[in-house]
């Protein structure tokens, strides 16, 4: 059974936890690939909520392996305490593998994260300050620690040491603060994580690969989404890991020819947390009635989410970079009240029509949505379990959405709840 990939098809908090979960149940391993503790994913099990920022969505399963893959970067702290607070609501994460090759988030990492925004001011990102591109930043320059490190204090602390002179002479020269010390640094990696976190270090692409090998389920679950791409993103208004399905692969190690399902994530409408464009944007009440209905606040920093309309322009394009295979449409519900619903089709500028994503970021900041209104539905589906009890009005919404995008919807949202989700024939 090749593996299948979830992924975001927006800005991030469509649903990629619940679906997770959901389909965890016909797999055996689901790995974490890239992002770290930004991500906030939810599920909602009998009314009580889980909100995961490191342990893959499916770990509510005993039957299930979680796996954080190669192309994760971890705050070890954050996992520990995500893994107690699992266990005191009993759920046991004693089989979650970490790969070795995945990147520590350090204390100089969120300090550099939070003084960089400072830096920027006006310009800002509107990070997480999670220190999740300073991490990516030393990956790539070659100067990261791993996982592994951890299982081998000598080579840490040299480590360590080189880094920590650099990140302490940017953080006294160019900032004006105090150096971190490397002795407490070492003290709470090697003395209180390294411990707890050993017996999970591992080979996890082996455990992947042998498991796709045997014929097993594995599921690639994705984290931030695909315009925050940090190549196919609104740079710089993005993260910087790669959120399309490419990143699975090189994020978990798995080749192209072994993904044959991409689930692209959609909320009905679409939201976005911090700065960057964002074309279909509204403002005012009907923001007001989409942030309430949808309880749009993040998961995890609790930032009051933007939104707008659903942006077909987009989502062609998230289908085709990712290879999107089918659509899972959440939050539906959310849209129950609305009398007329809007769907942009294409951009406009100056009487330009655009079908695709302009290339060049400046056009993308002018540009003006064109709008399709729909009929809504004016009728509650948080209880639709069918699709056949689904409104019509709304049926011809998910219709008019998966003609827009180019890809099938097969899964529509209609409440948070584990099981408020109904599957459509393609
Ligand atoms: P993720 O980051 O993509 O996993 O998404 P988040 O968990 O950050 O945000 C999605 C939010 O919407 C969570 O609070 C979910 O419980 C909730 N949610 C997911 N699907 C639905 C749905 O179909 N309807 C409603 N009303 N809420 C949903
Ligand atoms: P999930 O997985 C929504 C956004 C931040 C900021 C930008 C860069 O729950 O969908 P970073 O801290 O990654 O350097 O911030 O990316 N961002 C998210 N927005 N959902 C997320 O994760 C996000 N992770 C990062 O708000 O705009
Ligand atoms: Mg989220």
């Amino acid at each position: 059974m090749p593996a299948t990939v979830v992924i975001g098809t927006q800005w991030g908090d469509e649903g990629k936890g619940k679906l997770t979960d959901l389909l965890s149940r016909e797999m055996q391993v689901v790995v974490r690939y890239q992002g770290g503790h930004n991500a906030g994913h939810t599920v909602v099990v009998d009314g009580e909520t889980f909100a995961l920022q490191l342990l893959p969505s499916g770990v509510l399963y005993p039957f299930i392996t979680p796996v954080i893959g190669n192309g994760v970067v971890v705050e070890p702290r954050v996992l520990l305490d995500e893994m107690d607070v699992l266990k005191s609501r009993g759920v046991d994460c004693s089989r979650l593998v970490i790969s070795g090759s995945a990147h520590l988030v350090m204390p100089y990492h969120q300090e550099l994260d939070a003084l960089t925004e400072r830096h920027l001011g006006k310009n800002k990102l509107g990070t997480t300050k999670r220190g999740i591109g300073p991490a990516y930043a030393d990956k790539a320059a070659r100067i990261g620690l791993r996982v592994q490190d951890l299982l081998d204090a000598k080579i840490f602390r040299q480590k360590l040491d080189v880094v920590l002179k650099e990140k302490n002479a940017i953080l006294a020269k160019v900032y004006n603060r105090l150096p971190q010390s490397a002795d407490e640094i070492a003290k709470h990696y090697l003395d209180d994580f390294a411990p707890r976190l050993a017996p999970h270090i591992g080979d996890a692409v082996g455990l992947v690969q042998d498991t796709l090998a045997a014929g097993g389920g594995v599921l690639l679950e994705g984290a931030q989404a695909t315009f925050l791409d940090l190549d196919h993103g609104t740079y710089p208004f993005v993260t910087s890991s790669n959120t399309v399905a490419g990143g699975a692969c090189t994020g978990a190690g798995v080749g192209p020819r072994q993904v044959d399902r991409v689930i692209g994530i959609a909320k009905a409408y679409v939201t976005r947390v911090g700065a960057g464009p964002f074309p279909t944007e509204v403002s005012g009440e009907l923001a007001g009635a989409l942030v309430e209905r949808g309880h749009e606040y993040g998961t995890n920093t609790g930032r009051r989410r933007r939104t707008g309309w659903f942006d077909s322009v987009m989502m062609r394009h998230a289908v085709r970079l990712s290879s999107v295979s089918e659509l899972a449409v959440t939050k539906l519900d959310v849209l129950d009240t609305f009398e007329t619903i809007k769907v942009c089709v294409a951009y406009d500028t100056g009487g330009q029509r655009h079908e695709n994503l302009p290339w060049h970021q400046s056009i993308l900041h002018e540009v003006q949505p064109v709008f399709e209104e729909l009929p809504g539905w004016m009728a509650d589906t948080s209880g639709v379990t069918r699709p056949e009890q689904l409104p019509q009005a709304a049926l011809n919404y998910l219709h008019f959405i998966a003609d827009q995008a180019g890809a099938p919807v097969t899964h529509v949202g209609v409440g948070p709840g584990r099981d408020q989700i109904v599957r459509l024939q393609p």
